[in-house]
């Protein structure tokens, strides 16, 4: 595995090797097991959009995996007034053994992987977010004990969370439902993949989706980015949300999963947090573990 630009470019079997050594690394933090895997190694960590979980995970997981990390705000870097993604890409190569990077464009983690000669990290863009999905199917597979044959339901935003969990879903073998309105579909060529390889529904009808999930889960209406649309998609929205409701289409034990951070009250309720606090914290937790594996895959090359 060179990069991590989408899972669409894993196959199944690198997506579970990915999930086996995760769960081993895993179980090694939580028993003080030192794992210095990519001693002396940098990652730089690009960020054009906020965030919590994915920069304090990345950075804390190249800590203990004996290497730095370098958090490189776009607001500092010459990239963001303008030094063109070709370049950047070539001189950080110099520099560091790998990039991970938060952006706008798909197209500029593609062209950093192009131009650059070393392993990029897709940690966030408006059509994926490869390492959340990680973690999820880390978290599924933790609660279900397998992926094969489990029905995930997504509710609300076709997103970047809606694509990337289409794929994952798909790959490792789950039938995958999105409930989400008229105007706000996943990707049309992530659905026509999903349609030949796999069982994907994409419905209006949020009953439908949840119907009989073993994981029910939901991202915020307006993603980063779209603040100015916030308030036509609170109407557009109105009514996607998982509550108490919804969560009695799903199966009995089903788990609820959300990538955080979370609008309470819009998507999903407190109640429903709070209920559910024990998968969707485990899930953030896994974003570690996850993303340790991928560091590992892509920059571990003896
Ligand atoms: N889920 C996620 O990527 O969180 P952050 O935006 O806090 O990194
Ligand atoms: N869809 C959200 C995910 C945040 C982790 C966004 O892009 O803002």
């Amino acid at each position: 595995m060179k990069h991590l630009l989408k899972l669409g470019d894993l196959t199944r079997e690198e997506i579970l090797d990915l999930l086996g050594l995760a769960d081993q690394l895993k179980f090694e933090r939580r028993n003080n097991i030192p794992h210095p895997l990519l001693t002396g190694k940098t990652l730089g960590m690009i960020f054009q959009k906020s965030s919590t979980r994915t920069r304090v995970s990345f950075e804390a997981g190249m800590y203990q995996l004996g290497g730095n990390a370098l958090f490189l705000s776009s607001r500092d870097l010459q990239i963001g007034r303008g030094e063109p993604v070709q370049d950047t890409a070539r001189v950080l190569s110099r520099y560091l053994d790998a990039i991970m990077i938060r952006t706008y464009e798909q197209a500029e983690v593609e062209a950093l992987a192009e131009y650059g000669s070393i392993p990029i990290i897709n940690g966030l863009t408006d059509y994926a977010h490869p390492c959340q999905v990680l973690a999820d199917l880390q978290t599924i597979r933790e609660y279900k004990g397998t992926l094969a044959g489990r029905k995930l339901a997504f509710i609300g935003d076709g997103n970047n969370m809606a694509n990337s969990l289409i794929v994952g879903g798909i790959k490792t073998g789950m039938s995958v439902a999105i409930g989400c309105p008229k105007g706000y579909l996943p990707d049309a060529d992530i659905i026509k993949w999903a349609h030949e390889n796999g069982d994907l529904t994409v419905t209006e009808d949020i009953g439908e989706a949840a119907s009989g999930a073993d994981a029910v889960y939901t991202d915020v209406w307006a993603s980063m980015g779209m603040e100015e649309e916030a308030e036509q998609r609170r109407r557009d929205f109105a009514g996607y949300q998982v509550n108490t409701k919804l969560m009695t289409y799903a199966k009995p034990d089903a788990i609820v999963l959300h990538c955080l951070p979370a609008h309470r009250g819009e998507e999903i309720t407190d109640e429903i947090i709070e209920k559910y606090q024990s998968s969707i914290f485990d899930e953030a937790e896994n974003r570690l573990h996850a993303q340790k594996a991928v560091l590992v895959r892509v920059m571990k090359k003896d």
